[in-house]
């Protein structure tokens, strides 16, 4: 006789196998891709927050109430490791709790010991749900709309939207990048302006375009849309929304890369949706400097302790467009101290 106890035994083994395929299924899978579950859900999180803008809370406020709301500015730091660079970010703040958010995504597989120093310290940052990133994949992308999403959710007086890695420093002070990018309203006049490179001659650009296969892109994206530019960006609110509420081009950006070695979606995805969007909204440069000279395996010169000098800030703060740069990177731990040195006399004096 069968008794009931093994058909249970039976039924709870045949149950775990299962599930121990499913799961091994699931973790043998190609990490670039994207699953539908994580779509769906950036979806739901990212209607959310179009929607939350949409309610005009801010000019309802600013419409009643005097003095006005505060201009502020979101820090998107996407990391899968700790903010090196933490103390001089803390001086950076330090003195303008009204005026800035700061959001961190980190990678589900950052340790904790990472992130409590970010969220003990004074910078107040908060910790937004994350899910897996990975280089040459459009989890970054991923990451970086859920970033957005978050702060414009958070808070209806983020205006403007900085995104940094653990590499970048500060080259001017807090007050600085704030009043240039919230100019008196007698010079206002391209107020809200996003800051992210487009560019269209590059020579890599064709084979970036079809890093996906041939015909990949089309019909959403053509050759001669297809644009380039720095990762690292400063959006203006209307364009982090327009960045959130796209769906077009992204269902062709999620494609997983065939080509890893020349994919690199997130430097594609935002310059080509915005030069297709809102091209004269954008200063088509970047306001974060990288020294490519002597670059080794796609990694951008990297400063060490002994480059770090008031020259070096000074010389890094130069561009060739109508603002100095705000960020630079990459620099190595090392040279923190020498940073902290002279990041009061030098750094933060402008
Ligand atoms: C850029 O990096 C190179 C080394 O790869 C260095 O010689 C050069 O001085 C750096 N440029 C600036 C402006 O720091
Ligand atoms: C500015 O333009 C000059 C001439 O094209 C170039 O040599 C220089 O590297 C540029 N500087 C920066 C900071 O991009």
């Amino acid at each position: 006789m069968f008794s009931s106890s093994t058909l249970v035994y039976s039924l709870s083994l045949f149950l775990s196998i299962s599930l121990f395929f499913f799961i091994f299924l699931l973790s043998s899978s190609n990490h670039n891709l994207i699953s539908t579950a994580d779509d769906l859900d950036d979806l739901s999180l990212f209607h959310r927050a179009s929607v939350s803008s949409n309610n005009n809370y801010r000019r309802l406020i600013s419409l009643s109430s005097s003095p006005p709301p505060p201009s502020k500015i979101a820090f998107l730091f996407l990391t899968n490791s700790d903010l090196t660079f933490l103390p001089l970010w803390e001086s950076f703040f330090q003195g303008h709790r009204d005026l800035y958010n700061v959001y961190i995504h980190a990678d589900p597989t950052t340790s904790s010991s990472s992130i409590s120093p970010l969220l003990d310290s004074s910078i107040n940052a908060k910790l937004i749900p994350a899910k897996r990133t990975a280089r040459a994949s459009p989890t970054l992308i991923s990451a970086e709309r859920r970033l957005l999403a978050n702060a414009i959710l958070d808070d209806p007086n983020n205006l403007y939207f900085a995104l940094i890695s653990q590499h970048c420093i500060p080259l001017h002070s807090f007050s600085y990048i704030h009043n240039h990018l919230f100019p008196s309203a007698a010079a206002a006049a391209n107020s809200d302006q996003s800051f992210i490179e487009i560019l269209s001659d590059e020579p890599f650009l064709e084979k970036r375009y079809i890093a996906r296969g041939e015909d990949a892109m089309l019909p959403e994206i053509r050759y001669q849309d297809f644009r380039v530019g720095s990762q690292f960006f400063v959006l203006a609110k209307r364009h982090a929304l327009m960045v959130i509420r796209e769906r077009k081009l992204w269902r062709k950006f999620k494609l997983p890369c065939l080509d890893v070695e020349s994919c690199y979606p997130e430097e594609h995805y935002f310059p080509t949706l915005l030069s297709l969007q809102d091209p004269k909204g954008c200063s088509h440069f970047t306001l974060t400097r990288v020294n490519w000279t002597g670059s080794v395996g796609g990694h951008p010169h990297t400063y060490g302790a002994s480059e770090v000098s008031p020259q070096l800030i000074h010389s890094l703060r130069r561009s060739n467009s109508s603002l100095d740069y705000f960020f630079a990177r990459k620099f190595s731990s090392e040279s923190l101290q020498p940073l902290m040195e002279i990041a009061d006399a030098v750094i933060f004096r402008d």
